[in-house]
């Protein structure tokens, strides 16, 4: 790492600190904060070293007003990114090691103070991975033995290692969210699972509301493979998963009584669209969609002028396709009562799936209603959009369409 020659004496010292703490494996974090970058959302950046297949890396997160981004770079790059933006994007910094600390802060004119003090947090190992977590899942619940997530001593096989870690990290979305929801306090929870797939998902959100938060749980998986179906059903009896059902079929077709959370859960194509008009039309509190494939939006797709020169190339124009079909669904969630985040669902690393779209529902403000579907019109307007089969299926009380 080359600290600019520009760079203040404390801001030199401190990346002299973070080398040398990086070099003894007594890193905890780095915090940079005070942001005064282009991007107007972002709040600060957090950095740990972690174990990666292809060894040890920097992991950045960035944490932005409603979303986090994490970006791994080998330890070299890292530390020039960092260089690159200490005293200058960041003008405060927080180096926290198992030894000592240091604060960096850094005035507008560029003169900068460091301070170094005792330790704060009580001694860790070096990496995020090595690390013990708090996990919601018990990697030894005997499902997940069912499932072939772990062998027969319970450990997570290494080909299920993502999956594993996509469990983990949709059960604490989860966690959060239904703390954030009208749903925090209620005792009995009714759950839909739409395209549940071999159900890895639906079993753990089961296990953790029934036997970690002790709720009575009817919770359903609805899948169109018989076999998925029967491999989950048997699973559940045999696990004696109370309250845990599978159902063989296409959501088309369903119509629970009564529904409190709806989970689609890379459900393809507009089958996600489906999914989210049933949540919205059964008035769920809750909703988490992590859209998969998007094919409806793209052949409609009309550049707009200044756009066409960045259009013309395929993958530009079906990430487009993709960012508008996601941003009509959030808008429409909206429009219809729900406050709406979205964010990555878990880093890329570990699935090409990796955006979520969380509904929570809220009292209806008629303007904020009436401001979304505008919205709504005019993004269609301007992409040249003819149909989203979410808009569409609102707009017609009742319908319910083929996927
Ligand atoms: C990519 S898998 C996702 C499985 C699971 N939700 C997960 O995230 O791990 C999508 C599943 O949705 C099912 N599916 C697609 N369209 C469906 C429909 N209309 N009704 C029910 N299931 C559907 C597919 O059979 C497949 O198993």
């Amino acid at each position: 790492m080359t600290a600019p020659a520009a760079q203040p004496e404390p801001v030199i010292r401190f990346l002299a600190a973070l080398r040398a703490h990086l070099e003894q494996g007594t890193l905890l974090k780095l915090v940079l904060s005070a942001y005064h970058g282009p991007e107007t959302d972002l709040k600060k950046l957090e950095i740990r070293l972690v174990e990666l297949k292809a060894g040890r890396h920097l992991s950045f997160v960035f944490h932005h007003e409603t979303r986090d981004l994490t970006r791994n770079f080998s330890i070299a790059d890292g530390l020039t990114e960092i260089a690159n933006r200490l005293g200058k994007e960041f003008r405060a910094a927080h180096l926290l090691t198992s030894k000592e600390d240091f604060h960096l802060a850094c005035s507008r004119k560029g003169v900068a103070r460091l301070t170094r003090g005792a330790a704060a947090q009580p001694p860790a190992p070096a990496t995020q991975h090595n690390r013990a977590k708090r996990r919601l899942l018990d990697h030894r619940r005997p499902f997940l033995h069912a499932l072939g997530l772990t062998d027969a001593a319970h450990v997570v096989k290494p080909s299920m290692a993502h999956k594993w870690k996509q469990i983990n990290k949709f059960l604490e979305i989860f966690d959060h969210a239904l703390a954030e929801s009208p749903l925090a306090k209620q005792t009995t929870l009714d759950l839909v699972d739409f395209g549940c797939g071999k159900g890895y998902l639906t079993f753990a959100l089961h296990d953790y509301l029934h036997h970690t938060c002790s709720r009575t749980v009817n919770l359903t998986g609805v899948e169109l493979r018989p076999e998925l179906v029967r491999l989950c059903s048997n699973v559940a009896e045999h696990e004696k998963c109370a309250g845990l059902t599978f159902r063989q079929g296409g959501l088309e077709d369903y119509a629970p009584s009564k529904l409190d959370v709806l989970l689609a859960l890379h459900a393809c194509d507009t089958a996600t669209d489906l999914a989210l008009h049933l949540g919205i039309h059964a008035g769920a509190s809750l909703i988490l969609c992590a859209p998969c494939c998007h094919k409806e939006v793209r052949p409609q797709l009309v550049a707009p002028p200044v756009l066409q020169p960045i259009l013309q190339h395929g993958i530009h124009a079906a990430q487009t396709a993709e960012l508008v079909t996601d941003g009509l669904r959030a808008l429409l969630l909206e429009a219809s009562g729900y406050d709406v985040k979205v964010f990555e669902f878990i880093a890329l690393e570990h699935t090409d799936k990796n955006k979520m779209i969380l509904g929570i529902k809220k009292t209806p403000s008629p303007t904020h209603t009436a401001k979304s579907w505008q919205q709504v019109a005019a993004l269609k307007e301007f992409f040249g959009i003819r149909e989203q089969r979410l808009e569409a299926l609102l707009k017609v009380p009742g319908a319910h369409a083929d996927v």
